[in-house]
């Protein structure tokens, strides 16, 4: 990040701002006093999510808010941004992200995932803003040979072009910081984002049949969809069915708050998970918005989905020691708030 004199003459630019995550890191980036760009091409958010940060963090707050509607492969548009505003420092959500779609659709995933990021820093680079945080994934670590996953676990082949994406952004990245110095980069390894603003007015909004467990959960919870389809229950797991560390979503958007501040006035390129340590199974995922819907959802076992791995969960040591980050919630409240949203917000923005 540039020399600033606080964090109120700090101004971010997220693309994919209008996103589930993007937008709640958002939220918590203007209360802290941050000028916030966003970049987004709305191609698979809304823009309606711009009222409710409004709603969320009040007039005052939302005018150190600009929407730039622009997709950030358009070098053009990010010049005109980085003419315009003094950023010094980007945090990069903006990339497709269906897994399944992206075995689909290789060339459109690594040209928009890994374009768009090129773009990106290039348009950086010729402004000399040179700090940027990328969401990664744990899909990075592929199927872990073992288990909290560290940092410093090895990084594994990916098993579709989504994960590809994530596992060459890094690696290009890094390679910005061995070519010139000046560099910032934090990757921040995400484990299972889910939940919801606690005031029900943002959360995850899927078009189509959501390919995630947790939308798909709460669009049952809501009538939207019949039953649960849970894709397997003979892996290695108590239950049998997958495990995965699901973190709150303003837990990752604070985790963001948090890398952005302790970067500030450094170089160089460091990784961090983003996780809570916890480790969940499917049929417990079902249990615990069960309880917080207050009726039992119905699921129907199916075969194991390709690709997935059996359990995975982090250790967030390093996140805590350095970063002074830690997830404050857990299922019940990620549960809850997951309701909280969908059952105000049926339709998503849109209904
Ligand atoms: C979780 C568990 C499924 C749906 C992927 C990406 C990751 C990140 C999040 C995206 C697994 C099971 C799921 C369903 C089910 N990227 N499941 N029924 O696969 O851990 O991670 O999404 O933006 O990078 O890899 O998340 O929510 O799809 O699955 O039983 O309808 O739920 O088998 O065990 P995953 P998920």
């Amino acid at each position: 990040m540039a020399k600033t004199e606080s964090v109120q003459d700090t101004c971010v630019l997220v693309t994919g701002g209008c996103g589930f995550i993007g937008s709640h890191t958002v939220v918590v980036l203007l209360e802290r006093g941050y000028e916030v760009v966003i970049v987004d091409d709305l191609s698979n958010s809304s823009e309606k999510v711009l009222d409710r940060i409004d709603q969320i963090v009040g007039d005052d707050a939302a005018q150190r808010l600009t929407f730039v509607r622009a997709d950030v492969a358009d070098k053009d548009a990010l010049d005109a941004v980085f003419d315009e505003f003094q950023i010094d420092a980007v945090i990069h959500f903006a990339g497709y992200k269906a897994v399944g779609e992206s075995v689909e659709k290789p060339i459109e995933y690594y040209s928009n995932n890994i374009g768009n990021t090129l773009a990106l820093v290039d348009v950086m680079r010729n402004h000399g803003c040179k700090s940027i945080v990328f969401s990664s994934s744990a899909t990075v670590y592929g199927d872990p040979d073992a288990l909290p996953l560290t940092e410093e676990s090895p990084k594994k082949p990916a098993t579709n072009p989504y994960g590809w994406t994530k596992w060459m952004i890094e690696e290009i990245l890094a390679s910005l910081v061995v070519a010139d110095p000046e560099w910032n980069v934090v990757l921040l390894r995400y484990f299972n984002p889910i939940g919801a603003h606690a005031s029900g007015l943002m959360g995850e909004d899927p078009k189509g049949i959501p390919n995630n467990l947790l939308p798909y959960v709460a669009q049952v919870a809501v009538g939207r969809r019949d039953a649960v389809h849970v894709f397997g229950d003979d892996y290695n797991t108590p239950d049998g069915t997958g495990v995965r560390d699901y973190i709150h979503v303003m837990d990752l958007a604070e985790g963001h708050a948090a890398a952005l501040a302790w970067m500030a006035n450094k170089t160089g390129c460091e990784v961090f998970n983003l996780g809570t340590g916890t480790g969940t199974s499917v049929l417990e995922i079902i249990k615990a918005f069960s309880a917080a819907c207050g009726r039992e959802l119905p699921y129907v076992i199916e075969p194991r989905r390709a690709g997935d791995v059996t359990a995975n969960y982090a250790d967030c040591t390093k996140a805590r020691e350095v970063l002074g980050w830690e997830a404050q919630y857990g299922i019940a409240e990620m549960c809850r708030d997951s309701w909280n949203w969908q059952s105000n917000n049926p339709n998503g923005y849109e209904g």
